[in-house]
């Protein structure tokens, strides 16, 4: 048995696969995410352990002889979070999320150092780590004089798995201090934020061992002390790895609380100016590109928030058949957008209210204003040298028919649905732990999952979408003129 351990925003997930990647069972733990102010977006890493094992005495308790037969373990999770420890490993402040645009001023001015877009190959986005510790130095001086070791938030479960520093490369490449190239850290950016390498964790590749479980935590879990941790991945890159992206052609669309357009590639392929994301695969000398949005499930769970009405149901009021856009548009950017306008100040807005605009109406809108997101996105990666053909969708909101049909008829090209089943982030995580258990050949292992159906464009609103995308696109720029 393996087990997958996805830290998300929202909760962590547990998963158990058996040496045949038949998923056996999962448990879940749940989180929540603070927002002392506007733009912060922060939460206790103590939680995160708590729904850790929140996640596994669910599992454990539905699983036992199972769980009990655990070989591996691999880690995946919400990037870019800064997590900030002291000389003793305890915690200094909360940990400041991928979605927390603070460090707006100090990402533009890291941004504006060339070696930065020249090493990372990426722009120097305010989620990203590297801005965070900049905007801690300046605005929490005493707690930066005393930060020993940044961890990303899976890499922290790591320590209390493992008692070890480690990340990997596919998590390390949000950082803004990777050279995503050479895949090691870069002494130039460390230094330009006033850091260096003994504050970084050691790196290994995603598929190899980092670490073996504490045997305080194997004898409570009733597991073999020392038992492998691979690596693990981002949790984009591990979901890749769960849908079998990890070779070049291969493309997905995640609807999680962000959302992600997620290609793979042959080699490196940075193209900094379209605000892609380029970042090191979890898999040796792999990379992959990604356009990514930062409001997608989040801006359905708005609505839902604010109407009272349940994301499912807003969706079910739809119906199946896809609707023309109504003249009523959605811009998702609650929290600014990264890709392709690399905008924090930016925010939502829906435009083209009427009288008769009804709830139905808005939650059309804002499942239409998602999937130009990844127009945008699919646009970005094409100017990025990366042409995709079909995507395969993923994540919470792919349960959504309506949303997939909005999605496949704005982005003009088949949407592939996986069979029924679990090929997220987690199940990408315990893939990688039984590579690194047993030394399975990472490209054999991380195959591609039965498709169960295939969502085709809307012939016949292909044309109605092109005008409603149109006019988005119109949007960004008027909205903006009008920002603070
Ligand atoms: C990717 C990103 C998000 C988070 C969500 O760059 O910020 O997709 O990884 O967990």
């Amino acid at each position: 048995m393996y087990l997958g351990l996805d830290l998300g925003t929202s909760g962590v997930k547990a998963l158990l696969i058996d040496a045949g990647q038949t998923v056996v069972g999962s448990g879940h733990g749940s989180l929540d995410v603070s927002r002392p102010h506007p733009g912060w977006s922060e939460q206790d890493p103590s939680h995160w352990i708590r729904a850790c094992e929140d996640a596994i005495a669910e599992l454990k308790t539905s699983h036992p002889r199972q769980f009990a037969a655990v070989k591996g373990i691999g880690l995946s999770g919400q990037m870019h979070g800064a997590t900030l420890l002291d000389a003793a490993d305890e915690v200094l402040r909360p940990c400041i999320l991928w979605n927390d645009t603070r460090s707006h001023v100090e990402a533009a001015a890291l941004d504006a150092d060339p070696r930065f877009r020249a090493l990372t190959g990426n722009i120097v986005f305010p989620g990203f780590t590297a801005p965070k510790l900049a905007w801690v130095k300046n605005n929490e001086p005493a707690i930066f004089a005393k930060v020993a070791k940044v961890l990303l938030p899976k890499d922290f479960l790591r320590l209390w798995l493992t008692g070890e520093h480690i990340s990997e490369m596919s998590d390390s490449a949000g950082t803004s201090w990777l050279d995503v190239g050479q895949r090691r850290w870069s002494a130039d950016l460390l230094a330009a934020t006033f850091l260096d390498e003994k504050q970084m964790p050691s790196l290994v590749e995603g598929t190899h061992k980092a670490g073996g479980l504490r045997a305080e935590l194997a004898s409570k879990w009733g597991i073999g002390a020392g038992i492998p941790i691979a690596g693990g991945a981002g949790d984009n890159a591990a979901s890749a790895c769960g849908m079998g992206t990890v070779s070049a052609g291969h493309a997905f669309v995640s609807l999680g609380t962000s959302g992600v357009l997620f290609a793979a590639n042959a080699s490196y392929l940075p193209n900094p100016a379209s605000a892609v994301h380029t970042f090191c695969h979890a898999l040796p000398d792999t990379w992959h590109q990604m356009g990514v949005i930062l409001s997608a499930t989040d801006s359905l769970n708005w609505l839902s928030e604010i109407t009272g009405k349940g994301a499912g149901e807003l969706t079910s009021e739809l119906g199946d058949a896809l609707k023309a856009p109504s003249g009523v548009s959605f811009l998702p950017y609650l929290s600014g957008e990264r890709t392709p306008h690399n905008d924090s100040a930016i925010r939502g807005s829906f435009t083209g209210l009427a009288h008769e605009s009804s709830r139905a109406v808005l939650t059309q809108a804002v499942l239409e204003g998602v999937a130009f997101a990844f127009r945008d996105s699919l646009e970005a990666l094409k100017t990025a040298g990366t042409t995709l053909t079909r995507v395969t969708a993923i994540g919470g909101g792919s349960r959504s028919r309506y949303w997939l049909k909005a999605i496949a008829t704005a982005l003009q090209m088949p949407v592939d649905i996986p069979a029924d089943g679990d090929f997220g982030a987690a199940f990408g995580a315990a893939r990688l732990g039984l590579i690194a258990a047993t030394g399975a050949d990472p490209l054999t292992v991380c195959s591609a999952p039965r498709t169960d159906g295939t969502i085709e464009p809307d012939a016949a609103l292909g044309g109605a979408y092109a005008d409603a995308y149109h006019r988005y696109r119109a949007l960004y720029p008027a909205i903006r003129a009008v920002t603070a």
